[in-house]
């Protein structure tokens, strides 16, 4: 969709229509509602009138999805713009009528079926420079959250580990000054990632490790973002039933997140190092696979008995932590994850659950998914059950049967940030990761969670 600003006017009969129009409907004016006046034979042949609720960037987002809907059979939408319209709801709008727009296609590259959008600034007010910022900040978000969206929807025979890493060269080739680099199999054992290679053990598309890279000149906070990267997850030796595996492509919904996420912030120029990490691997069922009451030793040195392969998330997201904070000593670490079906249960479709000891940081980032339009619960990080952690032959054990699954799952990664404990945020975003319908500025399947809040934060933090 090619959105651009350019300046309209309606003349005095239209605005007639208008107003006898809305003197007739009765409109709530709340966000995302719409009516629509048709006018066969005249120009344009159809009006929309629709709701943005407070005017906020919020109600602005909800109208462009509305609206990116609503007009997807026309081949042109010109929005006229109120005189009070700001920068920040035109980053609504804009986010909205993109991602609204989205769908996922295998194969051929089909046109978006709305085309053209234009953008009509009014005459006095807001300075169009100021409303063509917002925009294109909304643009870099939407392309972001797209590119996180097609690497979840992607099914797994095609999206390998491999595959996974060279979408991601691809998309950072187009970006300068960020650098990849991916360790394959190979270099991971000389290394040590024990636990990433014995989750990928069992399939015969190896695992790997992204390491993304935006290190802007200058730049004084660094920041890892860490994704879970699961291509599929099948549980392993512990198998899935058919109804919990079936959707598992999107096990790496994580990974795609915080890659997608690094390369909007470096599009952005923002004034921060920020290092993604994606530990990517198929969690299949072979002969090769690791076992309950394997201990598998990760990066870094601590030793994880396996009660459960289906557990297999944390183990790679430690092994990545570890590294994280032995060998690129960040300010801040967080970590996305489609990690546990019990934090669906808790908080529901589409909040994700936000893990951590640091009040400002968690309050930071809870800010940053209100403004951004996802949604984050703060659980609590508590010790009830820390000893149910313990093993007998290793340091922890990767699953335990007490209950509070997502909370169990955040503290055993927490075991894995070292020194680091109170830069930490984990983010357990299992639910929200994928849409069962079309909701909103939420196409159907994959949502690309994350995007929005992390490159929020990124941007009111650096
Ligand atoms: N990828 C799953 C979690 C998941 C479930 C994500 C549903 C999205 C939707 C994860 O690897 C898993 O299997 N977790 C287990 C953990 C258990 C074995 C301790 C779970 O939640 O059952
Ligand atoms: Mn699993
Ligand atoms: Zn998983």
């Amino acid at each position: 969709m090619r959105l651009t600003l350019a300046r309209l006017k309606l003349g005095p009969a239209d605005l007639d229509d208008v107003t006898a129009f809305l003197a007739d409907v009765e409109h709530s004016g709340s966000a995302g509602t719409l009516h629509k006046l048709p006018r066969a034979g005249r120009r344009p042949d159809l009006l929309l009138f629709v709701g943005v609720g407070a005017g906020d960037e919020a109600g602005w987002r909800a109208a462009g999805a509305k609206l990116a809907r609503s007009a997807s059979g026309e081949p042109t939408l010109t929005v006229l713009l109120p005189d009070d319209v700001t920068p920040a709801a035109v980053r609504g709008l804009g986010e909205g009528l993109w991602l609204a727009s989205y769908r996922f296609r295998l194969g051929a590259d089909e046109p978006p079926e709305l085309r053209r959008v234009v953008l009509a600034p009014p005459p006095s007010g807001t300075a169009s420079t100021d409303l063509a910022a917002g925009l294109a900040v909304a643009k870099v978000t939407a392309e972001s959250t797209v590119l996180a969206r097609d690497l979840t929807n992607m099914p797994s025979d095609e999206k390998t580990p491999a595959w996974f890493a060279k979408r991601v060269e691809k998309a950072a080739a187009g970006v300068p000054g960020v650098t990849v680099t991916v360790r394959d199999p190979k270099i991971l054992a000389e290394q040590g990632f024990n636990a990433i290679l014995a989750v990928g053990g069992g399939s015969t598309r190896g695992p790997r490790l992204v390491e993304l890279s935006w290190r802007p000149r200058g730049a004084q906070r660094h920041v890892v973002l860490v994704g879970k990267g699961i291509t599929f997850d099948t549980g392993g030796i512990c198998v899935k039933p058919l109804s919990g595996m079936k959707l598992m492509r999107k096990d790496m919904a994580g990974a795609a997140a915080v890659v997608a996420t690094t390369l909007a912030a470096a599009s952005l120029r923002l004034p921060l190092r920020i290092t993604a990490l994606a530990p990517l691997a198929e969690n299949a069922l072979g002969a090769d696979s690791f076992r309950p009451g394997d201990v598998v030793r990760h990066y870094g040195g601590i030793t994880s008995e396996i009660h459960n392969t289906d557990a297999e998330g944390r183990l790679v997201l430690g092994d990545a932590m570890a590294y994280a904070v032995r060998r690129l000593r960040p300010d801040a670490i967080i970590d996305l994850a489609t990690l546990t079906g019990a934090q669906g249960v808790a908080l529901g479709k589409r909040t994700a659950a936000l893990y951590s000891h640091n009040d400002t940081l968690a309050g930071q980032l809870a800010d940053a998914a209100a403004t951004a339009g996802e949604s984050v619960w703060r659980m609590p990080l508590h010790d009830d059950y820390v000893e149910a952690l313990d093993s007998d032959v290793a340091d922890i054990v990767n699953s335990t049967d007490v209950g509070a699954g997502s909370l169990m799952a955040a503290l055993y990664l927490r075991e894995f940030t070292g020194g680091l404990r109170q830069q930490w945020a984990h983010v357990d975003m299992s639910s929200s990761a994928w849409a069962d319908s079309a909701d909103g500025e939420l196409a159907k399947g994959a949502t690309g969670w994350g995007v929005r809040t992390l490159l929020r934060w990124l941007e009111t933090t650096s």
